[in-house]
């Protein structure tokens, strides 16, 4: 007897924590046309907060307990809806899509029909188009532990076959994880290649360039000059691509400048090293100074690194602060850039009657 209520006293805590994370929709404004855009607030018990909102499905800020649980804020972004609408080219906090990062002269062929996409960089689509997931306000609605946002892309949108519906859950959980699920469906043959293009800085300020980062990569795509992969994938061994040991970006940043006369930085696609078809983890990053240790889990097969190269200051992030070259990180998971002109790489096709069903975690911690 004295047991099971011991059980029952366990059950009950165990039962309150789960339902310790809060979710509260509130008004984030009005978009020129009228939409009402909605921001929700997902708390958990240690303190860590995500706040979500429907416009372009962005994540506009994540606090994280340092080694002494003192919160900061750890992604840029922006005050305000009218910061966000006005800022056509960072994809702070987005979600991307239909297809993140570049499809090559912006066309591609599927089942012998050739699709031509928007050409918004160089002569290539980048990031689904001009109007991508990341500019549309997406129908929002409270779930436990975070928010479901729905969006619905028709044929042709951006040029893109087949009417698609699109369901991805943001959720926090009470081990600081922010876990991001992706579905797809569509009644056309199609491409899909979704992320999440949060910015990272785990000291809340300053640059990333000491941060240490581990990324779980044994290749790396060379790209041309307009960032596509060039081929095959290549062995990072030997480049300043390996991140398979704890390295600063600051460390090689200037060789991988120099090796592909890109001038900017880190802006490539590492093809992850998997055992399975589950969360594998893909990239760790470590801030010595606040001990802030963000680990990325996912079910994809690549990941783009990016040092916030086109920052150049004229983009004002919260508090109306310049954001700089190297004011943050990004660890986009995805598929490679340009997969549906390369038939070597893992398929990016979604068929009607098949789920596009992906996961990933943004895992927080202290070191
Ligand atoms: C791309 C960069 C681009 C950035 C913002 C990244 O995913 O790889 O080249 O500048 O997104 O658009």
């Amino acid at each position: 007897m004295k047991f099971s209520v011991a059980l029952l006293a366990v059950l009950a805590v165990s039962s309150s924590l789960s339902a310790a994370v809060s979710v509260k929709r509130s008004d984030f404004g009005k978009m020129p046309d009228g939409q009402a855009v909605s921001l929700f607030t997902v708390t958990n018990a240690k303190g860590m907060e995500a706040r979500i909102i429907t416009y372009g499905g962005v994540v506009v800020s994540l606090k994280t307990p340092d080694r002494k649980g003192a919160l900061a804020d750890v992604v840029l972004g922006h005050d305000d809806l009218a910061g966000y609408m006005a800022d056509g080219g960072t994809y702070f906090g987005a979600l991307i899509g239909r297809y993140a990062n570049r499809i090559g002269k912006a066309q591609f062929t599927l089942d012998g029909k050739t699709y031509k996409l928007p050409v918004n960089n160089g002569p290539n689509s980048l990031h689904g188009g001009n109007e991508g997931f990341d500019k549309r306000n997406w129908a929002g609605r409270e779930v436990p532990g975070g928010v479901e946002l729905s969006l619905f892309s028709k044929d042709g949108d951006e040029g893109y076959p087949g009417n698609l519906k699109v369901v991805v859950t943001y959720t926090l959980t009470e081990d600081n994880r922010l876990h991001i699920h992706y579905t797809a469906t569509t009644d056309k043959p199609t491409v899909v290649n979704m992320s999440n293009h949060s910015y990272w800085n785990l000291k809340g300020d300053g640059d990333i360039l000491g941060h240490v980062l581990t990324i779980n990569a044994d290749k790396y795509s060379p790209v041309d000059a307009g960032l596509i992969p060039l081929g095959e994938p290549q062995p990072v061994a030997g480049t300043p691509f390996d991140f398979r040991k704890p390295t600063t970006p600051g460390a090689r940043i200037n060789q991988a400048n120099d090796q592909l006369k890109l001038g900017k930085g880190y802006d490539h696609n590492w093809v992850l090293n998997r055992t399975g078809t589950g969360l594998e983890m893909a990239a760790r990053l470590e801030e010595p100074t606040s001990g802030r240790v963000l680990e990325v889990y996912t079910d994809q097969p690549a990941v783009q690194f990016y040092t916030g190269n086109f920052l150049d200051g004229s983009v004002k992030g919260k508090g109306g602060k310049p954001m700089n070259q190297r004011t943050a990180l990004c660890l986009e998971t995805q598929h490679s850039p340009d997969s549906p002109n390369k038939p070597t790489y893992p398929s990016t096709v979604l068929r009607p009657g098949s789920v596009y069903d992906t996961t990933t975690e943004f895992r927080f911690s202290v070191k």
